[in-house]
């Protein structure tokens, strides 16, 4: 038997999201320039969607590039950018052959012009993807994040567009980026740090978490399902005591037990 097959189908997570951590570090532990570790890397997340896609994952998202990532020295950035338009147009094609919808989470207004046309391409070519959504969190942070959508509801507020009175969890949701996406039930972490660094704080509120010593351009289809089979072990209470939880409670949510 394979490692695929302990996995659980009943128990999937629908959304997995990933902090690809540890490409600088392997470089450097292989004696190469830190953007060898970002190519590498691009190979991962090739092995990381197939693997996703063939255990029937519905939703992948990858933290590409955070809002502080900015600030890192300019060479590295521009590799980055590079690296992101050469990979996202020589795959298009073999998305679109898998099945892959890319969607794109962020403020794509800090993105370069060529970067930016080139992933609005991809995501319009992508769009009757079917088989996984991966959705690329690039020039992303939740805090970014949640300062826009507070921005809109007010400004949909003072439109009276919007209620202040009727303002609930649903609704800053919707606000959200990742609005009508499903919050992920398993939020995974390369490279042995074990910290959230701004990723889908909302989103990830009852997450469960894995983290791994392994660096993302490592990271496999193996790493990948034993972080599932892990979650699968998990019990998921969403506040709620053991005694309460139904055998099949592991794909809903609170407000849905009722
Ligand atoms: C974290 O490693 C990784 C990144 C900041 C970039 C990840 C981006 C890619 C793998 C390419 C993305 C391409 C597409 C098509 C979306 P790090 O550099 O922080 O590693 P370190 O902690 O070891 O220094």
């Amino acid at each position: 038997m394979s490692l695929i097959d302990y996995i659980d189908q009943d128990r999937l997570p629908k959304h997995i999201a990933i902090i690809m951590d540890g490409n600088g570090r392997w470089a450097t532990s292989k004696g190469f320039e830190r953007g060898e570790g970002h190519k590498e890397g691009v190979r991962a997340i090739s092995r990381a969607v197939e693997a996703a896609s063939k255990a029937s994952v519905q939703y992948l998202t990858l933290y590409a590039f955070s809002t502080e990532n900015w600030n890192r020295p300019e060479d590295e950035v521009n590799g980055l950018m590079d690296l992101m338009v050469y990979a996202i147009s020589e795959e298009t094609e073999e998305l679109k052959k898998n099945g892959v919808k890319i969607t794109c989470i962020g403020d794509m207004t800090r993105l370069p012009e060529y970067a930016r046309t080139a992933l609005i391409k991809c995501i319009r070519e992508t769009e009757t993807g079917k088989c996984i959504t991966l959705n690329i969190a690039l020039s992303y942070s939740s805090k970014w994040e949640l300062t826009e959508a507070t921005r809109k509801i007010t400004d949909d507020v003072l439109k009276g567009v919007l209620n202040k009175d009727d303002i609930s969890e649903e609704t800053i949701s919707m606000y959200l980026t990742t609005s009508g996406i499903p919050d992920p039930d398993l939020l995974i972490r390369t490279g042995g740090e074990q910290r959230m660094s701004n990723f889908l704080l909302w989103q990830c509120a009852y997450a469960e978490f894995y983290f791994t010593e392994v660096y993302w351009p490592d990271f496999g289809e193996k790493d990948l399902y034993e972080a599932i089979i892990d979650y699968q072990g998990r019990e998921r209470r969403f506040g709620k005591i053991s005694e309460q939880i139904e055998l099949n409670c592991f794909e809903s949510k609170p407000d849905e037990e009722q």
